[in-house]
Parts: structure tokens; C-alpha cells; sequence
């Protein structure tokens, strides 16, 4: 029997193991894709997604202020940094397959489908290039703390798709795009040429995540008559329980659909006066 979108999606978000998860998720993105190719889309369905994603046993999970901090510049400290990436990809992965499970009931036309299978499955590759890398250093996924609570944006928004929208790939995926260019110099200095070119591709894709939940917003916003930009405010407000960190990444921010009006008065600067 074939199965739905929402069931394989359910089946990636209930796989513990961080290599078999995205294993899954990369082949049943490719099945919906032959599917879409073929001109024959394999059916949304329905499916009821786990609050929390099946996680591996290590790593250890701790409050963000537990976590060990270690210097950029020595090798156990890039290490560390690694180690954090392969854990943002890895929630990211649950992430995207929970977008299109939890919301499976909210009628889209196909290409949202497509879009966050396609960031589902780019994840997937995500974190086993960080993974790669890891191991070449002679560590791995899971040798290290990780940061617990990072579902907790994925929770406040399980009953509210716009929320989601506004806060995962809108404002989590876009501060990925602020901070990558200085990841990347860091690896870039110690000469790691393959944690480099992996960060690039991450940096690279990342920008389309961030455009989907945009586009997707937008229409949403459309679909209702709603104005998008004082309900992202409000939303975010509402879901995200900080203010967003400057410097922003303006050019990549534009380039994913996200106006300057859209972040500065959430953050907690107003901005240098223009040139
Ligand atoms: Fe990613
Ligand atoms: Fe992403």
C-alpha cells in the first residue's frame, strides 16, 4: 500500500537514530518526487505527528546555560560548534516533516508540499555533511551535550500554521543566515576545507527554507485578507519570547522575501541611520 505524505512524514519524525532519520527522509523525498515527476502526486492524507520527535539516546540533552562553552579558536572548541550545527540540522529536519504532518489538515496547493519536502530533505543532507565532518575530526553526532528546549518553538505553534511560518522558518531559519557567514570564517581560518564547503552549501539552501515560509505566510495572509506585516509582528510577539538579535543578514533577508520592516522593530537596537 502506498503510503500518504503525512504518514511518511510521521515515520521520519518517529525515527530515534540521527543517520536512519534522515536516511528516510531523503527517500521518501525522493519517492514524492518521482511521484510529482510522474504526474501521479501521492495523496496529503492524514496522520497524527508525536508532540516530541523520536530522538538517539546521546547526545545528552541540557538547558542552554548548562551546555560547556568553548573557545572558537582551539580544535575542541570547533568541535563543539560542529556539534551544535549537527543538532540545529537534525531539529530541522523534524522540523520541516512536522510542518507538513501537523498542518496536514490546512488545504495548500501542491507546491507547498514540494517546498518543505524539499527543505526536509536538504536537512536530512544537512546533518549528515556536519556529521561527515565531525567524524573526520574524530568525534560524532551524540559525543557531545546539546542544547534541550529547541522543540519549543515547534510546540507553541503545534495549533497555529501562521505562527509556525512566522516564527521557525521566518525568524529561527533567518537568524541561521546572520550567523553562518562568521561560522564559515571560523573553519575557514583553521583550514577545514570540508567544514567550509558543507556550511556553504547549508548557507545556500537555507535562504530557499527561508523564502518558503514567506511565500507561504504571504498566501496565507492573502488567502485571508489579512495585512502580513503587523500580523507577523503580533505573532511573533506572541510565540517568540525574545527579541531578535542584530546585525542582520540584510541582503540574504531580501533575497528570502523578508523587508527590513519586517525584523527591525522586533529587535532590540533600532537601526544605525542609513547611508
Ligand atoms: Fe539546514
Ligand atoms: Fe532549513
Amino acid at each position: 500500500m502506498t503510503q500518504t505524505l503525512a504518514e511518511m512524514a510521521v515515520e521520519v519524525l518517529n525515527t530515534a537514530d540521527g543517520r536512519a532519520k534522515t536516511a528516510l527522509a531523503r527517500q521518501h523525498a525522493a519517492t514524492w518526487f518521482a511521484a510529482r515527476d510522474a504526474g501521479t502526486p501521492l495523496e496529503i492524507g492524514t496522520a497524527s505527528p508525536p508532540m516530541h520527535p523520536a530522538r538517539p539516546e546521546a547526545p545528552e540533552l541540557l538547558s542552554p546555560r548548562d551546555v560547556p562553552r568553548r573557545k572558537p579558536g582551539s580544535e575542541k572548541g570547533r568541535i563543539a560548534l560542529l556539534h551544535a550545527v549537527a543538532h540545529i540540522e537534525l531539529n530541522a529536519v523534524d522540523l520541516h516533516w512536522d510542518i507538513i504532518a501537523r498542518f496536514s489538515h490546512v488545504p495548500f496547493p501542491l507546491g507547498y508540499y514540494d517546498d518543505w519536502v524539499r527543505a526536509g530533505d536538504e536537512e536530512a543532507k544537512h546533518f549528515n555533511l556536519v556529521s561527515d565532518c565531525l567524524e573526520a575530526l574524530g568525534s560524532y553526532y551524540g559525543a557531545l551535550p546539546a542544547h534541550a528546549g529547541m522543540w519549543r518553538a515547534a510546540e507553541d505553534t503545534a495549533e497555529d500554521i501562521m505562527g509556525r511560518l512566522a516564527v521557525v522558518p521566518m525568524v529561527l531559519e533567518a537568524r541561521g543566515l546572520d550567523v553562518t557567514p562568521g561560522m564559515i570564517e571560523i573553519f575557514r581560518k583553521a583550514g577545514l576545507d570540508d567544514a567550509v564547503e558543507a556550511l556553504q552549501i547549508i548557507y545556500g539552501e537555507e535562504v530557499g527554507h527561508v523564502a518558503y515560509g514567506s511565500k507561504w505566510f504571504h498566501f496565507l495572509c492573502g488567502r485571508d485578507g489579512i495585512d502580513p506585516k503587523p500580523e507577523f509582528h503580533r505573532l511573533v510577539r506572541h510565540y517568540f519570547h525574545s527579541q531578535l538579535k542584530p546585525p542582520f543578514n540584510e541582503e540574504k533577508r531580501a533575497e528570502a522575501g523578508i523587508p527590513p520592516d519586517f525584523y527591525w522593530p522586533l529587535a532590540d537596537e533600532t537601526p544605525v541611520a542609513k547611508r
